[in-house]
């Protein structure tokens, strides 16, 4: 408890200071060697409606706002601990029950010897100030959402551009996009309901990998159509061009990202440059272009090269009719551990019906 107001540790300094803080119409404060309040001038008690002795000591939190408290505390603490000066923003209280923003000035007082004696505290209602620096806080909060949702609106329409040049240049249809974006969002779902690569899988992450998996093989609009469109097999020559759409991609979305940054804050290109280089890497580290091997391919293009596969397998192409849906099923689970990361086909297997419901209800035309 701190001392009253006769009490013989006040120097004669800290009597004439509360003498003169009395007449001032700013709230002071005074505590004792032990940190606790032994005085409050007339302009505290106005304030807050209260008596010194409802103040006295710690009775002065009563009267902090609840949200404000702990800090309120820990700040004191740590300064009183260290003997110096501090400033700190709260709210206090006033006696018609407003709370009301303090600026509260505290500094301690020693005596001609040094000997600590207490705190003096001088505090300013700043409640004017504070709140409409909170309202401008907000209005600068609101105006960044604004310019994030603008950027993010910009990127989608990239994204649909993107899109249809590299649906123009391929032979697939929209359900490809369709079948696609579920199926690894499916795989993504399921990595993170069993907690694998939960680091690389947050919300954020699976939206990115939803959003930007349609881009996996927008470097195919500059391969030439009669590679691309082939009906027979490819010569080597030309498979070797054919695999030149991966690194291709990862330049277009590249260039892109450099013309339009990454204004929505949200990695958004980068999720679509690791999907378009990496989808033909194998967990083997032999695919291509890069031929990277196990987690060096990034976690997207490995999720992607699973869906991808799965889907030329069920669906015609050029140079081959469409396989049964158990047969593409069979034909994963053979790659596990060669073509694809083992987790994500465990993660294939146990949403291998959903695949199948995604692939009869978007089939092509
Ligand atoms: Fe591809």
């Amino acid at each position: 408890m701190g001392n009253p107001k006769n009490s013989p540790s006040f120097s004669g300094a800290r009597i004439e200071f509360r003498d003169a803080a009395d007449n001032t119409p700013a709230l002071i404060w005074m505590a004792g060697e032990d940190g606790l309040c032994s005085w409050f001038n007339r302009g505290w008690l106005e304030f807050t409606g209260r008596t010194m002795e409802q103040e006295f000591g710690n009775g002065w939190v009563e009267g902090v706002h609840p949200q404000d408290l702990q800090n309120c505390f820990d700040q004191y603490t740590e300064h009183f601990n260290a003997r110096d000066s501090f400033l700190l923003e709260y709210r206090l209280r006033r006696s018609d029950g407003q709370y009301r923003w303090i600026l509260d000035s505290g500094t301690p007082v020693f005596d001609p010897q040094g000997t600590f004696l207490g705190y003096n505290g001088v505090c300013f209602d700043i409640h004017e100030r504070k709140e409409s620096e909170n309202a401008h806080n907000k209005k600068l909060h609101h105006l960044w959402e604004c310019e994030k949702k603008r950027a993010r609106n910009k990127e989608n329409q990239l994204l649909e551009i993107l899109n249809s040049l590299a649906l123009g240049k391929d032979d697939d249809t929209g359900c490809h996009i369709i079948r696609t974006q579920a199926y690894v969002k499916a795989l993504a779902n399921r990595l993170q309901s069993t907690g694998h690569y939960l680091d690389q899988l947050t919300d954020r992450d699976v939206d990115n990998l939803f959003r930007t998996a349609p881009l996996h093989d927008v470097g195919k609009m500059a391969i030439p159509d009669h590679i691309l469109k082939k009906p027979g097999k490819l010569t080597e020559e030309e498979w070797q061009v054919m695999q030149t759409h991966a690194s291709l991609g990862a330049e277009i979305l590249s260039t892109a990202k450099l013309k339009y940054g990454d204004k929505g804050g949200d990695n958004l290109l980068n999720t679509a440059i690791d999907i378009a280089s990496g989808h033909h890497e194998k967990w083997d580290g032999t695919g291509y272009p890069q031929g990277l091997k196990g987690q060096d391919i990034p976690l997207v293009a490995r999720i992607m090269a699973v869906a991808d596969v799965y889907d030329a397998l069920v669906c015609v192409r050029p140079y081959k009719k469409a396989w049964a849906h158990e047969q593409a099923v069979e034909e994963i689970i053979n790659l596990k551990g060669s073509a694809f990361d083992p987790l994500i086909v465990e993660a294939f297997i146990l949403e291998q019906d959903l695949f199948k419901e995604i692939l009869d209800e978007h089939h092509d035309a």
